[in-house]
């Protein structure tokens, strides 16, 4: 059952990441239409379709080193924010060894590159739009006012630049910025639309985790190309991208000192969910979403839905130089590999408390929402497809709620995700039952299963305004399965 339901939600990739033949591209495209049918259920995506175009590609693992994208120095440095410029255009990456994808960036690197910010100070960052299409950029996790939210429908025009205000008011944490412009999102962030967006915790430093180098955000995703090493868009197939992406390269390595590392892994694919392991090393997992957790919980496997952000500690101490420890998911195969190359002192460490988790107020209004299939039409929230004209939920200012999130698609047997703008929510409880190990924290993306039913808490708080709550698989919120509220003073 569950590898039925993973196998139709991740798009029935059957090709496992390891491919070690020497030629790099081997052309040899697969029969599959990319229109899509028009019987009922035309919207229902065809898993096990290759995507028009997409070839089998080879190349050796572990034979490019997975870089940290750079972080962005601001361009102005005032006494009460930082200034930020960051262009959007398109670029050639070398995503497969010795191959020139062309890829759309922030600034020209794939995936962008990180802004880096402190818990209460403000930043203001400049996006001009080099690209020949409309685009606008979300702060994923941000606690921002609507004017910066990159609502779906207020959009860089090309030529133009906007300015996006973030106030940093909230907890550190793992953010993370993308396109969200309404119809152009999901292939706009597939193309490289993408970054990491860090809040340092004031609380954090006096926690001694690790830090500086050692604290190595890792942007996991995945990819089909053509036979020229082109991004292969289809929004129709999206199931067979069978390259695994870290950090935009295909299954790189990466070397690592014997001792404690601090890993920021993120779910930037569009559809795929990861279930990470280490063959059975355990990771300290610290953080989620909202940033870190009341207390580290020691596991073996952790799994990530498309959007959402998972923070482990990795102890390398005790590997001789020379081990290899690889990172594997268990749909996908291997992802990334650490190689301990060198001994290194570590005075940091994992205290048993981390960030205690707030006492929400006791909610007034509880709210029911349904994610399900539209045969024939679409992907649906409570019905209906995304219309930016309507107001989906009216919620006060300053309310705290429950909403009890269900996904309908039992037939299917595909997961869908609840993520929500502007707010950061409490798993209350999945089906009655207790939220999984590591959802003790804030967090602004959770997997529900088919037939599940999550219920989430938040103080809708600060801002007034629309904003969205969608599916992050975004080919589903592409075709529908998005909705909003109206935040009302
Ligand atoms: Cu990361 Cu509305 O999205
Ligand atoms: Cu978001
Ligand atoms: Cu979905």
């Amino acid at each position: 059952m569950l590898n039925r339901r993973k196998l139709l939600s991740l798009g029935g990739i059957a090709v496992g990441g390891a491919l070690a033949a020497p030629t790099l591209l081997n052309s040899r495209p697969t029969a599959g239409a990319a229109e899509p049918s028009h019987h009922s259920g035309r919207y229902m995506h065809d898993m096990n379709r290759r995507a028009k175009g997409a070839v089998d590609v080879a190349y050796t693992p572990f034979s490019q080193p997975m870089p940290v994208p750079k972080t962005l120095a601001p361009s102005a440095r005032l006494s009460s924010l930082d200034y930020y410029r960051v262009n959007i255009q398109q670029a050639n990456a070398t995503i497969l060894p010795g191959v020139q994808t062309p890829v759309y960036t922030y600034n020209g690197t794939f995936p962008g590159p990180t802004l880096r910010v402190k818990e209460g100070r403000r930043a203001i960052v400049a996006f001009c739009n080099n690209l020949t299409e409309q685009t606008n950029v979300h702060l994923h996790g941000g606690h921002i006012p609507h004017s910066s939210d990159g609502y779906p429908t207020e959009l860089i025009e090309p030529g133009d630049t906007r300015h996006y205000d973030y106030p940093n008011n909230q907890a550190g944490a793992s953010l993370w910025y993308h396109d969200h412009a309404h119809g152009l999102s999901a292939e706009h962030v597939y193309r490289g639309l993408q970054g990491c967006y860090i809040i340092d915790g004031n609380d954090e430093p006096a926690l001694n985790l690790p830090s500086g180098a050692y604290d190595v955000p890792i942007m996991l995703r995945d990819a089909a190309f053509d036979d020229q090493g082109a991004l292969v868009w289809d929004l129709w197939a999206p199931g067979d991208r069978p390259v695994l992406l870290a950090n935009g390269k295909a299954q790189p390595y990466f070397e690592v000192a014997a001792r404690k590392y601090r890993f920021r892994f993120y779910n930037a694919a569009n559809l795929r969910e990861y279930t990470l392991d280490l063959g059975g090393r355990q990771m300290i997992h610290i953080g989620s979403d909202g940033g870190l957790l009341p207390a580290p919980v020691t596991r073996t496997e952790l799994a990530l839905t498309p959007g959402e952000r998972q923070e482990v500690v990795v102890d390398f101490s005790g590997l001789p130089v020379g081990s290899q420890v690889v990172l594997n998911d268990a749909f996908g195969g291997p992802v990334l590999r650490f190689d301990v190359v060198r001994q290194a002192a570590d005075t940091s460490q994992v205290p048993a408390q981390l960030r205690p988790m707030p006492t929400l107020p006791a909610a007034t209004v509880t709210r029911n929402v349904s994610f399900k299939l539209i045969p024939g039409v679409g992907f649906g929230i409570d019905g209906k497809l995304f219309d930016h004209s309507r107001v989906d939920q009216t919620v006060q200012l300053g309310a705290t709620e429950i909403w009890k999130i269900t996904n309908e698609d039992t037939d299917l047997g595909i997961n869908h995700n609840f993520h929500a703008h502007m707010i950061q929510f409490k798993v209350l409880d999945r089906n009655g039952g207790p939220p999984l190990p590591g959802e003790s924290g804030f967090k602004d993306t959770v997997v529900i299963g088919p037939g599940e039913t999550v219920s989430v808490k938040a103080t809708f708080g600060d801002y007034a305004g629309r904003y969205v709550y969608h599916c992050h698989m975004l080919e589903h919120s592409e075709l529908g399965m998005m909705a909003q509220m109206e935040i009302v003073p």
